[in-house]
């Protein structure tokens, strides 16, 4: 049977999310709240389900609700995260939530908690790598052919530059808030990061703006630069920006691992995939015919999907599948629990930042227990 879903905050995200969710088989869209009556109301009339100004009135009409999807957004894209979610896990429901999780790490923290003592999944929409060239990717690792992992060089932001700069930020989320990007966006690149390369352990950042914002009074971190080093011991390097420059190689999306059988890029997040063979490795060029810088041939996979919003409807097909499954909570792909390791990543370099470059540790993340398996 569908999942019964009701969307909270019904800005341009919430009526994202409730598209995937109307055109998805496993969900049943009833509901949508915004504390904007016109918002909430012209989503209910184009849904075709009924409006809600409170999540409160919404949780007490559809009480056999099995998810609520929080898609408010606040100071920082996150500081109305919190409250929705909590309430919503306290009433027994599921609950997808937006990235950040929450502006705060104590908050994220509370929330990861919550929903691990009532046994209720707590999903992220880190929506990045549910996508195919990471699953291509994904595949090659399984299969051997990267290899240890070395190296992880990762570029995610924003194009621009001077001339098209808008000035200092003037809106309620980012006026004001020096960490504005730092916190808003580092999920998605540091989610990246920790997909295919595990457990981040030392973070080491230097942040800054370039003169013209400086001019401007404009206070935000808008270049942000992170030298990290995996659990695994492999090494990283995360570059984001907000629209100060353009990238190169790669453009606005691209992240580089480097494995001792093989490397791989991917571009354009949803676009290209080219997987870079080892010397000696099997798919690669006969060594004896290659001179002495000569790579073997890449392998490239190029999708044609352009559109980064193809993401939205995989992610969330994603996180529908689990729970109708009801895979163990630590198998959620996506959980709450990816989504404080990125902000624990997001705190630790705001640390680093503050105190000069120093090398930080993240806070550990919360156990994983598993779940026993059923005897069958
Ligand atoms: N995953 C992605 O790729 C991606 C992309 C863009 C934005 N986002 C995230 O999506 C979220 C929403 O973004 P947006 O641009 O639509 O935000 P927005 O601020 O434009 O809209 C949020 C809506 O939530 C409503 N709201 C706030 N608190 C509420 C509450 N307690 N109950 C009911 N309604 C409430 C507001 O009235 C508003 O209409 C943000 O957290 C943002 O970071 C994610």
């Amino acid at each position: 049977m569908a999942l019964k879903i009701g969307v909270v905050g019904m800005r341009g995200i919430g009526t994202k999310h409730a598209e995937c969710h109307d055109e998805n088989e496993l969900a049943d869209l009833v509901a949508v709240c915004d504390v904007i009556k016109e918002r909430a109301d012209k989503g209910a009339e184009k849904f075709g389900v009924a409006a809600y100004y409170c999540l409160k009135d919404m949780l007490a009409a559809h009480p056999d609700l099995d998810i609520v999807d929080v898609c408010t957004g606040g100071y920082e894209n996150g500081s109305w995260h919190f409250e929705p979610t909590m309430e919503a896990l306290e009433a027994g429901k599921h609950v997808l939530c937006e990235k950040p999780l929450s502006n705060q790490v104590v908050e994220a923290r509370r929330m990861v908690a919550r929903a691990e003592e009532l046994g209720l999944y707590l999903g992220c929409n880190l929506n990045h790598y549910f996508t195919q060239p990471a699953d291509e990717a994904m595949e090659r690792m399984d299969k051997g052919e990267v290899g240890e992992i070395v190296y992880c060089l990762h570029k995610m932001g924003f194009p621009g530059g001077e001339l098209t700069y808008g000035g200092a930020p003037s809106g309620f989320r980012d006026k004001g808030f020096p960490y504005f990007h730092v916190k808003a966006f580092l999920a998605h690149p540091f989610s990246i990061m920790r997909h295919f390369c595990g457990d981040i352990t030392h973070v080491q950042a230097f942040m800054d703006k370039p003169g013209y914002r400086r001019t401007a009074g404009d206070v935000m971190l808008s270049v942000n630069s992170i030298h990290v080093r995996f659990a695994s011991g492999a090494v990283g390097y995360l570059l984001s920006q907000r629209g100060d420059t353009t990238f190169g190689l790669g453009g606005w999306w691209s992240v580089e691992i480097g494995g001792t059988r093989g490397s791989f890029v991917i571009e354009n997040c949803v676009e290209k995939l080219t997987y870079y063979p080892a010397r000696g490795t099997e798919g690669a060029a006969v060594p004896e015919n290659m001179g002495g810088f000569d790579s073997p041939t890449p392998v490239v996979t190029n999708t044609g999907i352009t559109d980064f919003g193809a993401t939205f409807p995989t992610r969330i097909h994603a996180f529908l599948e689990d729970v109708t499954n009801g895979v163990p909570r630590a198998d959620l792909r996506s959980s709450g629990r990816d989504a404080l390791a990125t902000l624990e990543y997001t705190f630790a370099a705001i640390e680093s930042y503050e105190q000069g470059g120093i090398l930080v540790r993240p806070k550990a993340l919360p156990p994983l227990h598993g779940q026993v398996e059923p005897e069958s």
